[in-house]
């Protein structure tokens, strides 16, 4: 683990998301979009606290459930949608890209401080 390349995963992972979730709003988008943010979410939040687990990040807990409601949200839209409007599309990506800036420069930016201070990196 290095300290550089961690905090170029983290924004470069941040960016696929983001990037992802203006693929929702496009009017060719369908149910593989939600499948495909599903897919890159859980591999986003994986990673983040598998290094919040071997640092023994302090916000550990509160972190994996803000995760955890995110994920929930997604599987939900999942289960509740065939194919998704376009009204509806603009409504969950507008929704998700929130909480996900919320997320992002909010309790990630305490964990990426804490990665670049920690010893162990
Ligand atoms: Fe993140
Ligand atoms: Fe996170």
């Amino acid at each position: 683990m290095r300290k550089t390349s961690e905090i170029i995963w983290q924004d470069a992972q941040h960016q696929v998301l983001f990037e992802i979730l203006d693929l929702l709003k496009e009017p060719t988008a369908d149910r593989q979009v939600l499948c495909r943010l599903d897919d890159y979410t859980d591999y986003h939040f994986k990673l983040e606290e598998q290094y919040m687990l071997e640092l023994d990040f302090p916000g550990r807990q509160e972190h994996i459930q803000a995760h955890e409601r995110f994920r929930k949200e997604i599987s939900q839209l999942l289960q509740d949608t065939d194919e998704p409007d376009a009204v509806f599309r603009e409504i969950i990506a507008t929704f998700l890209t929130e909480w996900l800036t919320r997320h992002v420069f909010g309790i990630d930016k305490e964990l990426e401080a804490f990665i670049l201070q920690s010893p162990a990196k």
